[in-house]
């Protein structure tokens, strides 16, 4: 597995992997389902800005398999960045995205200015629950019933690891 900058030519394997409704349903909104080739390719567009990237392909055999990033924050949160990710189902429950967690925290604290990375899975999110502990995130906060998606609401649990 290896982290690197996203380019065009991801595009057929980013909308083949994230057009499915399990990932979209444990993301915003801004993640949706279907997730069609203009959405991807506004995606990637998007994640080629930024020096250095914060937005980040997770790989295998140089095929984009998911995404990570870094969201940096501004003003009086200016020193906190929260982490965003999904992987390809087919690649789920192998190891990868505690070990793609464990490289960006790494990345993030060498290239930007900031003391903490933070994460707001829902509360039925085991996976990624588990994926966060095993990088060395704790568990900062619960807020029950906070998140509301498809007509349901959700726990927002709140997940970080600092400098
Ligand atoms: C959540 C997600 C990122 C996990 O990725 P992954 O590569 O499968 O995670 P890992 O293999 O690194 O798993 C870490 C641990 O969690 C466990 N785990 C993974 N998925 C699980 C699940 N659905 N239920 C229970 N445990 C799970 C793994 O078994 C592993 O523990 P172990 O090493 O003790 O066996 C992936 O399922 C995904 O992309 N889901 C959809 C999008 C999403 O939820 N993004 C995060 C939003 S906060």
């Amino acid at each position: 597995m290896k982290l690197r900058n996203w380019s065009l030519e991801d595009l057929e394997s980013l909308v083949k992997y994230a057009n499915n409704p399990n990932i979209a349903v444990n993301l915003t909104n801004g993640f949706p389902h279907p997730y069609t080739e203009e959405v991807g390719r506004g995606f990637i567009k998007m994640a080629m800005k930024g020096t250095p990237k914060n937005i980040l392909a997770i790989t295998v055999d140089n095929e984009a398999i998911g995404g990570i990033g870094l969201h940096l924050q501004d003003d009086i949160s200016c020193k906190n960045a929260e982490i965003g990710y999904w992987l390809a189902e087919p690649f789920w429950g192998k190891g990868i995205m505690t070990k793609a967690i464990v490289k960006i925290v790494e990345y993030g604290f060498q290239n930007w200015d900031i003391n903490r990375i933070y994460a707001r899975p829902f509360g039925t999110n085991i996976g990624s629950q588990r994926a966060l502990e095993k990088a060395g995130f704790t568990l900062e906060a619960r807020f029950e019933q906070t998140l509301f998606k498809d007509g349901i609401y959700y726990d927002e649990l709140v997940y970080a690891i600092r400098k």
